[in-house]
């Protein structure tokens, strides 16, 4: 751990939400995803919905598979849009704030080690997806626990994009997830597959990935 990440754990940074992040701690030991309607403060999710409103067309870049060297665009798998979240908007550095606490949260109760965070805003145009897939691979990816949230309000069953969550490569049924403004979905990284049903309106979400960090020999991953 470096010296800021662990200024950053020792003196709590970050709006401490026990009561949500306890309920977010025991969903992940107990079944390894939690899924809570209305959990985000409607102070952040106002913030994300306003700083996602103020995207461009141009801050927006096709969204790609697999990283670094691998990384590739396949519109077959997914042609959602994404602007990754530095801290430069009101709602990007609420949403980094929050998920913070939430980091520093499951390092102390679960001991999960998590080390950094990466995270975007995704816009799905009506009849865009993400088709299944997993967010990490055992020993390919430093990703170990994904976050979804969203910023739609009124979604009804019938406006399609549906987050669906298989428990194992086996399950072709899912937990089905409307992406409601509010509801957020954490689940380990390597154990669900999931994908994005197509949605017949604009459907905006915000995804992060904590990771571990995986540096060794000299080689520095995640890359700064
Ligand atoms: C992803 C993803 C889910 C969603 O970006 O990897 O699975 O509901 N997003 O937007
Ligand atoms: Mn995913």
């Amino acid at each position: 751990m470096n010296a800021l990440s662990s200024a950053a754990e020792s003196s709590g940074d970050g709006i401490i939400d026990d009561p949500l992040f306890a309920r977010i701690a025991a969903d992940i030991y107990d079944t390894g995803y939690s899924v809570i309607r209305g959990a985000l403060p409607a102070t952040l999710t106002t913030l994300l919905s306003l700083s996602q409103a103020q995207l461009k067309k141009r801050d927006y870049s096709e969204a790609g598979i697999g990283r670094l060297a691998e990384h590739q665009t396949l519109s077959t798998i997914r042609n959602d849009e994404v602007c990754w979240i530095d801290g430069s908007t009101g709602g990007g550095k609420a949403w980094l704030n929050w998920t913070e606490g939430l980091r520093h949260y499951l390092n102390c109760h679960l001991f999960m080690g998590l080390f950094s965070f990466e995270s975007h805003f995704a816009h799905y145009a009506p009849g865009h997806f993400y088709k299944r897939h997993y967010d990490a691979f055992k020993g390919r990816s430093n990703r170990v626990l994904s976050v979804v949230t969203y910023l739609n309000d009124d979604w009804q069953q019938d406006d399609g994009g549906e987050l669906v969550l298989y428990q194992n490569n086996d399950d072709n049924r899912g937990v089905r997830v409307l992406p409601e403004t509010g509801t957020l979905v954490v689940f380990l990284s390597e154990k669900f597959p999931h994908e994005v049903l197509p949605a017949a309106r604009h459907r905006f979400s915000v995804a992060g990935w904590y990771r571990v960090n995986d540096s060794l020999n000299g080689r520095v991953d995640p890359p700064r």
